[in-house]
């Protein structure tokens, strides 16, 4: 449907129902609503990148989400003021035993040798101080909300450690500039031999795996490794930490302490398999990284340091994150690319572009020159050959073959720059990256329709537009068509962040009805909006502990989990459903008495950026986008129905020649629009699929309430 949209819809209400109108076709009578797919016209190609998926590490996204590292603050620079996630365990009383932070020293100029760096990322350690042993003590790490333990399964830890006595070293000298080695009581070095390695409860008294490592008599830190395996009868459950423990009095130096279960494909350093498989599901054809507010960072200095994210993660500091918590950067750059090529889908790169959470910003001109350049290396880590340096060093962690790139977007909602920088620094960017790389395409992320009064002016006019939709369902009812009258011959759109935002933490059915009437909108004129993702797509459902934090910042959200498990929220299924079933080429389509509902007056519009009131108007109850597979002759016509009750829709399959009598159905739908799938509620709301029989020409589908429904409609090609 191009023209006949909306108004459409109004015009042909208005006039049944005064009467004048009636049509009186197979099995409905006049009011029923009337879908015509013109399948005698050729329509416009449905872009084959529309659905991808958008990620950025928010509601602990990735730390305690998708990768699967489950030691919490690993390298303890989560709060240099204590050893949050960490704490100590004592069989017994008789044993005398501290832990505390210390600060390692990046030049190796200490007294005391356990305090030695690693290196440079390193530079905070735990140390563990056995006074007296007795029994065993240790230091347990409580995980992303527990650490999960799963029956026949092997969790590989790793940890660095180093053990010495007390005696200040004498190595070193004096400090500089005078005085004396500080004092401490000695404690004697016994600390070589075994160290006991757990997986246990939370109260020690169930060990569900164990292993021993035999620390070395050093004086300097060594990676030990082993393999941690749960019995065949162990019950799942997060109720369980990671202990280190010896028996012997000491200091105990500790660093990259790190544990991870199997991950998706087996990759080092890999994906959770639960989360992975659900991402691979949704079929994605980009995945557009790393944010978002993520690329940002709160400040300039604190923008996504994709270089620091690149090669061991014993070289990764972290950062300081847009989300309040601290990103062990182990989802980096080769990383997203790894996930990237597992999902099948290619990559499309946001760079940081001189812009920042707290409204600085760079200059376009010299000052600039140091973020594009940054850029420059980024997309060469990204597509060079392997005889550039970035593409070597990609080589060297693992990838000699450049990944796919087509786009690569400048910054991230850089219309909060009211100083109308952007049109500068994205002229400085595209003409830098298109003089490299003609083959890119530079999206902006100011779109003329959005933010007509920023809008980039210099040179041509950006090929691509970043529109971000966060709105109410009835705000999503009400623009479900805004597509149908934009400029055919205009920049193409990519919807880089949208959802519905009813529910927390994710999302209910309303807001997938919601979401389903704006895809029919983005999937009706997918000539011009060639790309779409949801945001957020992660959130990890954990509610405050004692210790921990509530572990989302944002509500609604995709795919929501805890340690254990995860589940996809209704909206995910519908994207899930939309991906699944697309033709490559649009099928005109018509639509005739659809029924509105009235939309109530609000004085603001909850859960959106639009700040505006809502006014009272009519809004449809029918939204609907039809595709064809133009190989197989499969009609994909997708229909959703807001309304409480059983919706009859008559459907016009002209010039079809023949349809099979029978077509495959799939349906989302509630009894109530507030119902959701939760962690212990989790395929409340899930699709169903069933065929339809009596499929003809014309023929009449009731549509259940409150649903999203598919239909397979095999048509001769
Ligand atoms: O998706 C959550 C946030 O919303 C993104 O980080 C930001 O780009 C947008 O404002």
């Amino acid at each position: 449907m191009k023209k006949n949209t909306f108004e459409k819809h109004i015009f042909s209400i208005c006039f049944l129902t005064v009467g004048l109108l009636c049509f009186v076709t197979s099995g409905a009578n006049a009011q029923t609503p009337k879908l015509t797919l013109d399948l005698s016209k050729t329509g416009a190609k449905v872009s084959p990148m529309l659905y991808g998926l958008m990620t950025e590490e928010i509601n602990h996204s990735y730390d305690g989400g998708l990768y699967a590292e489950l030691i919490r603050n690993r390298i303890f620079k989560d709060n240099s003021t204590k050893p949050e996630g960490w704490s100590l365990v004592q069989e017994d009383t008789t044993t005398r035993a501290t832990i505390k932070l210390v600060a390692a020293d990046p030049n190796n100029i200490s007294y005391d040798e356990g305090r030695l760096a690693i290196n440079e990322a390193l530079t905070t350690c735990l140390r563990l101080t056995v006074q007296k042993s007795g029994s065993l003590a240790g230091i347990a790490n409580e995980g992303y909300w527990g650490i999960p333990v799963k029956p026949s399964t092997a969790y590989k830890a790793s940890f660095y450690l180093k053990g010495t006595g007390s005696t200040p070293m004498r190595r070193f000298g004096p400090p500089q500039g005078g005085g004396t080695a500080p004092s401490a009581p000695t404690i004697e070095n016994n600390t070589a031999g075994p160290i006991t390695v757990t997986i246990e409860s939370n109260d020690g008294k169930i060990v569900y795996a164990t292993g021993i490592i035999n620390l070395e008599k050093s004086n300097f830190w060594k990676k030990y490794e082993l393999t941690l395996t749960t019995g065949a009868d162990v019950k799942p459950t997060t109720n369980a930490r990671f202990v280190i423990s010896t028996n012997r009095s000491g200091l105990y130096y500790f660093n990259m302490v790190s544990l991870f279960p199997p991950t998706y494909n087996n990759r080092p350093n890999g994906d959770r398999i639960d989360l992975a498989k659900m991402l691979k599901d949704m079929k994605p054809k980009f995945l557009r990284f790393p944010g978002g507010n993520f690329l940002e960072g709160p400040d300039l200095a604190s923008a996504f340091p994709w270089k620091s994210t690149l090669g061991l993660i014993e070289n990764r500091p972290g950062h300081k994150g847009s989300w309040g918590y601290r990103p062990t950067d182990g989802m980096g750059l080769y990383e997203f690319l790894m996930w990237c090529e597992e999902m099948g889908a290619d990559p499309l790169l946001a760079v940081y572009a001189g812009y920042s959470l707290n409204g600085d910003h760079v200059d376009a001109g010299p000052l600039l020159k140091p973020y594009v350049d940054d850029a420059l290396d980024e997309i060469e880590y990204v597509i060079g050959d392997v005889n550039t340096y970035w593409g070597a060093k990609r080589a060297a962690d693992g990838h000699p073959a450049p990944f796919k790139l087509t786009y690569v977007e400048i910054g991230n909602e850089d219309w909060f720059d009211r100083t109308n920088s952007y049109d500068g620094r994205f002229t400085q960017f595209r003409k830098a990256i298109e003089a490299k790389y003609p083959q890119l395409t530079c999206i902006s992320t100011i779109a003329d329709a959005q933010y007509p009064d920023l809008k980039v002016t210099s040179g041509k006019k950006p090929a691509v537009f970043d529109e971000h939709y966060y709105r109410s369902s009835w705000d999503m009812w009400e623009n479900a068509s805004q597509y149908d009258s934009y400029d055919r011959n205009g920049p193409k759109i990519f919807v880089g962040e949208w959802a519905t935002r009813e529910g927390a933490p994710t999302t209910n059915l309303n807001a997938a009805l919601g979401d389903a009437a704006w895809m029919t909108g983005m999937e009706r004129n997918s000539d011009i909006v060639i790309m779409s993702c949801y945001a957020p797509l992660f959130v990890n459902v954990n509610t405050p502990t004692a210790t921990a934090p509530k572990a989302w910042q944002w509500d609604s959200d995709l795919i929501g989990y805890n340690a254990l498990n995860s589940f996809g929220s209704p909206s995910y299924y519908v994207q899930k459903m939309f991906s699944s079933y697309l033709g490559d080429v649009i099928v005109p389509t018509t639509a005739e008495n659809i029924p509105t509902q009235n939309r109530p007056a609000t004085p603001q519009r909850p859960n959106s950026q639009n700040a505006a009131p809502a006014k009272p108007k009519a809004v449809p109850t029918i939204f609907y986008s039809a595709t064809k597979d133009a190989k197989t002759g499969t009609i994909y016509l997708k229909v959703v129905n807001t309304l409480g009750k059983v919706q009859p829709v008559q459907i016009n399959l002209k010039g079809v020649g023949k349809v099979a009598s029978k077509a495959a159905m799939v349906v989302i739908k509630g009894a109530k629009p507030e119902d959701t799938n939760t962690i212990t509620e989790p395929v409340k709301i899930v699709p169903i699929t069933s065929t339809v029989k009596g499929v003809a020409p014309t023929f009449t589908q009731k549509l259940a309430p409150y649903s999203v429904t598919i239909l397979s409609l095999q048509s001769g090609k």
